[in-house]
Formats: C-alpha cells, structure tokens, sequence
C-alpha cells in the first residue's frame, strides 16, 4: 500500500511524530524512499561497522543435533560453543521447517498492517505491557536512534495470548513457541550437566526459562546503512536466545581482537546465543557475547528472537554447584527485573549491563 504523505518529513519533532507516535515506524520512512539518512539516525564514528572490523574466515559452529539422542559429542559441542563463542547454530533441531516459514510469513503480515492499526500497540495505546509496537531501542534514552522496527510479546499464558496479541501473527508465534520448548530444553540440560548441576528441579526450571519474550524485529531497506545500526552492540539479558532469521544476513558476533563475525544465514537452522543471566548463574563459564546488527541498503529484513529468560521475581546469581570446588563468585545476586529494568534504561552499550551483577 502506498503511504498517504503530502510533504516530506524535514524536521526532528516531525519524524518523532511520524515514526513514533503516528506508528508508521522506520518502515513508513523506508517505504517513502527517501534519499539520505535523517540525522536522528547517524551513529557516532565508533558505533558504525568497517569493513577492517570484519573477520571473514571466522565463523561461528554450526550444530547438527540430529544425532543428539545417542551421540554425546553433540552435548559437548553445545557446551564447548558456549564457553569459546557464547554463540553458535543448530541444525536438525526439531522445529518443522513449516513453523519457521510460517512465523516469518506472519512477522511480515504484522508489518505490512496499516500504521492505524500498528499503532493499537504503541505503548500508550497498547491494552497491555506484554504486548509492544516500536521502533529503535528506547528512543528517550538514545543520542542516535537505530534502523529497526519491533512487536514485542511477553507470554504470560495461552488465553492471555489470545485475548491480546495481534490476531495476524498470535497463532503462529505461539506455534513457534511451543514447538522449539523442546529444544530449548535439551540445550538447557546439556548446559547445566557441564556446570554439574544433575538435575533441572522446579526452582532450576523458574530461574532458567521461568518467562520468555518473544520479538518480532523488521528492519527495512536504508538509505546510507554504513551511517546507522539496525541493532546496537549489546549482550542479552536473557538465560538463552533462540533466533530465527530470514536470508537476508547482517548479524555480527564479536571476536578477538574487537573485530567482529557474521552470522551467515543456514536455512532451517537457528541461532543460539548465551545471555547475561547465563553468564552469571555460570559464573561466567558460559559467555554473553557482543552482537549487532548492520542495516540494508537494498533489502528489508526480518527476525524473531525467542528470549528464554528467567522470572521477573527471581533472584539470579551463581549457581551453587558452580561455587563448589572454592571458585569465588564474580557476580552477587541479583533480582531479574532490577537487572532487566537497568538494561533497558540506557542506550545500548556493549557488555556495560553485566557490571550491574559484578562483586
Ligand atoms: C536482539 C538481536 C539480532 C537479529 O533482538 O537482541 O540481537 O539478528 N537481534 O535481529
Ligand atoms: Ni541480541
């Protein structure tokens, strides 16, 4: 559908007004094809990529957990790839191919609505907290805003999902949730096994992957990409991420040297990355990595972000079982939404957060 615009967009409370409160998010700006990059958007020299920063022979693992049942090499290679990298991908995981294709046809439906009714999700519109429209990070609190657009989606409960996310894409995101808990699981379970945790008892299960959130990401076509993000340098905040993008490419993952590493897209697969709360309940065994992502200039692209987090009310902080041969503990405890509540107060800002939880 065409954008009904009469004049162009030239000053700064202008585009807030149109990005932000009317709901047409930077797709809306994309779509009106403008020729260079609104101000608001250009990064700082140091927040841009180069291409000297860019490993191209490096890659990240690529898991195949067919065999996982029987081959204990495929635990070991989860639990090495989250010591070396903090990141890696999976394939033959057990999420039918038809579910992916189905919540990424739904994510563009999503975005393809008209700003009227996108704009029922704004967040002073939205009937919920759970349920979020947006566009960057968190624009109050950015010098330079970043080139995405989002739907956000606590889950709370199937009925509470059906009351109130968008009906366009709420079935198929729930799909795609229940069908990768599996997997989730088996990841988790591999994990803890290494850090000698045997078992994932009730209280484990809550502070592990106790809430998820679920982010449906559109980052439309750029003009002059190489000024802006689509995605700030950041770690997670989440126990594990679960990521499925389209083919389009444009994750980077930081290596040595802070130089960085793509991500290439692998069809049917999806990306894994340790978060924070991880890395503290590993006391740091385990690594939340630098991530970020590039803007397009010829395509749009899309993702969709499962993060498996633990509850808002739990306490997160090393494991016991971690501490018992005498390490010390490098992070205190820490309540989950204090620590996400920080996160989202600032701009993002490389691994800043985790010195949140440092001793
Ligand atoms: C995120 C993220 C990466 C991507 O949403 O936290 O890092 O490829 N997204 O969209
Ligand atoms: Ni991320």
């Amino acid at each position: 559908m065409a954008p009904t615009i009469a004049a162009p967009i030239t000053n700064s409370s202008e585009i807030t007004d149109f990005i932000i409160s009317k709901g047409n998010g930077v797709k809306g700006l994309s779509e009106m094809g403008l020729k260079s990059l609104p101000k608001e958007y250009i990064q700082p020299l140091e927040e841009r990529m180069s291409m000297s920063q860019i490993m191209p022979q490096e890659s990240i693992p690529i898991i195949d957990m067919s065999s996982w049942e029987d081959d204990p090499n495929v635990a070991e290679s989860i639990c090495n790839a989250a010591v070396k990298w903090g990141f890696f991908q999976i394939t033959n995981h057990g999420v039918p191919i038809e579910v992916l294709e189905s919540v990424k046809e739904a994510t563009h439906r999503f975005f393809g609505l008209p700003a009227e009714e996108k704009r029922k999700f704004l967040k002073e519109n939205s009937p919920s907290n759970n349920v979020r429209f947006g566009t960057s990070f968190t624009p109050e609190a950015e010098k330079a805003l970043e080139w995405k657009d989002y739907l956000s989606l606590f889950y709370v409960s199937e009925d509470e999902a059906s009351a109130l996310w968008p009906p366009v894409c709420r079935d198929q995101v729930l799909e795609y949730m229940k069908s990768s808990e599996a997997v989730i699981k088996r990841l988790l379970e591999a994990l803890m096994k290494r850090l000698n945790v045997k078992e994932i008892d009730e209280m484990k299960e809550s502070v592990l992957m106790g809430s998820k959130r679920i982010n449906l990401n559109y980052y439309p076509t750029c003009p002059n990409p190489e000024l802006t993000v689509g995605v700030g340098r950041h770690s997670d905040v989440s126990t594990l991420t679960i990521l499925l993008q389209d083919d389009i490419g444009g994750l980077y993952v930081k290596g040595d040297n802070d130089r960085w590493i793509h991500v290439p897209p692998v069809s049917g697969s999806l990306v894994i990355n340790v978060g924070d709360a991880l890395q503290i309940m590993s006391n740091g065994r385990y690594k939340s990595i630098e991530h970020r992502v590039v803007a397009n200039g010829s395509k749009n692209r899309i993702s969709v972000p499962i993060f498996v987090n633990p509850r808002p009310c739990d306490m997160i902080g090393p494991f016991p079982e971690v501490l018992e041969g005498g390490e010390e503990a490098a992070y205190k405890q820490v309540l989950y939404s204090d620590y996400v509540k920080h996160f989202f107060s600032k701009a993002h800002d490389g691994k800043n957060t985790v010195e949140f939880a440092k001793i």
